[in-house]
């Protein structure tokens, strides 16, 4: 009885051992990482878990950290079993991943890549980093024809086709402490299958501002839709919201641009740190989001729907009130749910600290209701789950006027003091700043 009991007892201490090491396995709250499904396991890379470095970039820590959930089986969202795979050789954020769909192989290509754990920027050994999550390894490819000028590109959200080539547009190779950087408005091809690198000869119908924080999403057609982020129309560090009216476009079959025009539909707010994820039906869902230069406001609506057929948005029919408020979180879409993780929370923060998250969040998109428990086997309705990934910026064209109607409010606020990536750089700027004010009118060829 004694040998029972001691058995019992052991196995009482093993089980609580064994939980209580797994409650140490938890990622803490984080932002501005990136995520993407390979295979069952939704991932997720790097990100800043610094909540003070809107004042003081020393303070930025990229983590090299990777987690993933495996969505083979059932959890609670309450107490995800997350696993810790090998880190980064890199701190990573402001960038994404794009995983390859001919040998399942994840791409990291732009963003800010640091020295993980410290505020050291520059760190570039290689401009993009490789993933096979079969053995859990990092290798940096070199490329053929790289151009130089990628190097520390971020607040891009590169995308990749089913042939394996990445089309990455915009960015810049600012890095969030005081050095002078470029803003782009150029699209590169990365082909991963030849690791050969090409940019396009700006056309005529390029778009003429550089963009930042959008976010990307390959339609089946072929064809990249930016929505949402901001932009340097003038090249100067000048920057204005995108207007989710005008939606910038990218034809990868003939590489030509056009911008839809998203009228008759809900009225969304512009925003910057949402996400988008693509639904069967041919819908871009976007999730939260933040106004350029003010991070302690939500937009709304909190949700809209993007129908690429008719390009109108709608808004589904979810409180606010009981949804997580969240900006440069991830998002990807499983069978009907949606599942949220990280991101920073501007409900919560305040000029004095950001509000980070590490909770997970799964919004079934079939009649938008949270759902706490995930089960595999709820989340397909027979079809195999479209993967899709998640966070950054927008899109505009070079002929909407209304693309700088915040633009003034804007640099009044960088008067008082900003907050935050673009705070930081126009208030690094602010003697280089406008000697005008461009009003809707202002021509944007300079
Ligand atoms: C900025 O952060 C770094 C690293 O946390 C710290 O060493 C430094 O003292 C901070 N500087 C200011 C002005 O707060
Ligand atoms: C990972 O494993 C799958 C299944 O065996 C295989 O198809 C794929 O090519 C592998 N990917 C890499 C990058 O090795
Ligand atoms: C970054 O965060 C990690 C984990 O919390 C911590 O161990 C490390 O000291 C931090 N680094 C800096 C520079 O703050
Ligand atoms: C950035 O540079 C400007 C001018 O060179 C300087 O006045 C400012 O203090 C610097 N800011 C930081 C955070 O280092
Ligand atoms: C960005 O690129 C420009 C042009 O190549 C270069 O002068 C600048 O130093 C770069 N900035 C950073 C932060 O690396
Ligand atoms: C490299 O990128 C820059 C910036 O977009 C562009 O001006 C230049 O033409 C590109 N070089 C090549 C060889 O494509
Ligand atoms: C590219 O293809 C689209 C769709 O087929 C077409 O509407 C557009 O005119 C083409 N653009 C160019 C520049 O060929
Ligand atoms: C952010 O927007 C809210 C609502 O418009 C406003 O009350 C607040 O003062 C703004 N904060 C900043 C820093 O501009
Ligand atoms: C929207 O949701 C609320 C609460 O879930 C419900 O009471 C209301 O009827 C719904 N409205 C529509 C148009 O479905
Ligand atoms: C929403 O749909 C799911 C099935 O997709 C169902 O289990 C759930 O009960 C529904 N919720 C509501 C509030 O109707
Ligand atoms: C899902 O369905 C399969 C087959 O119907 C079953 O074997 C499995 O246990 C189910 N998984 C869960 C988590 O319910």
């Amino acid at each position: 009885m004694n040998f029972f009991q001691n058995i019992q007892s052991l196995l009482l201490i093993i089980i609580l051992l064994f939980s209580f090491v797994n409650c140490q396995n938890i990622p803490k709250p984080r932002y501005q990482q990136t995520s993407s499904l390979i295979g069952n396991r939704l991932y997720f890379f790097g990100g800043d878990l610094s909540t003070t470095d809107y004042k003081n970039y020393s303070a930025m820590n990229l983590t090299n950290e990777v987690w993933y959930l495996d969505l083979s089986s059932s959890f609670n969202t309450a107490t995800p079993r997350w696993n810790k795979d090998v880190g980064m050789p890199i701190g990573y954020a402001l960038g994404a991943s794009c995983v390859s769909p001919i040998d399942n192989s994840g791409f990291l290509v732009g963003g800010r890549m640091f020295i993980p754990n410290t505020a050291t920027n520059n760190l570039e050994s290689s401009p993009a980093y490789i993933f096979n999550s079969n053995i859990s390894l990092w290798t940096t490819p070199s490329i053929i024809g790289f151009n130089s000028s990628f190097k520390l590109r971020n607040q891009n959200q590169p995308v990749i086709d089913n042939s394996g080539k990445i089309y990455t547009f915009g960015g810049n190779n600012d890095t969030g402490f005081n050095n002078s950087y470029v803003d782009y408005n150029d699209m590169s091809i990365f082909d991963t299958t030849s690791m050969t690198w090409s940019t396009l000869a700006i056309s005529t119908n390029s778009p003429l501002s550089s963009h930042f924080f959008y976010t990307a999403t390959l339609l089946p057609t072929g064809i990249i839709v930016y929505i949402g982020g901001y932009v340097d129309r003038l090249g100067i560090h000048f920057y204005g919201a995108v207007s989710m009216n005008h939606i910038l476009t990218f034809n990868t079959k003939n590489y030509s641009w056009s911008t839809m025009v998203a009228s008759g539909g809900a009225t969304i707010d512009s925003r910057i740190g949402h996400s988008a994820v693509l639904t069967q039906n041919g819908d871009i869902i976007i999730y939260g989001g933040v106004m350029l230069y003010n991070y302690t406001t939500p937009v709304t609506p909190y949700i809209a729907k993007l129908d690429t057929n008719s390009w109108m948005w709608s808004i589904p029919n979810l409180s606010q009130i009981n949804s997580p408020q969240l900006c440069f979180h991830s998002a990807a879409l499983y069978g009907n749910y949606m599942i949220i993780a990280f991101g920073l929370n501007p409900s919560l923060t305040s000029s004095s600290s950001f509000v980070l998250s590490n909770n997970l969040y799964i919004l079934d998109i079939k009649n938008y209701t949270w759902v706490t428990s995930f089960n595999p086997n709820q989340s397909t309705s027979n079809q195999k789950p479209p993967l899709i990934k998640s966070p950054t910026t927008s899109s505009d064209d070079h002929s909407n006027n209304d693309l700088f109607i915040e633009i003034g409010i804007a640099a009044g606020i960088v008067l008082l003091g900003v907050f935050f990536v673009v705070g930081f750089l126009l208030y690094k700027r602010k003697n280089q700043y406008p000697k005008f004010i461009p009003t809707p009118g202002t021509t944007d060829r300079i």
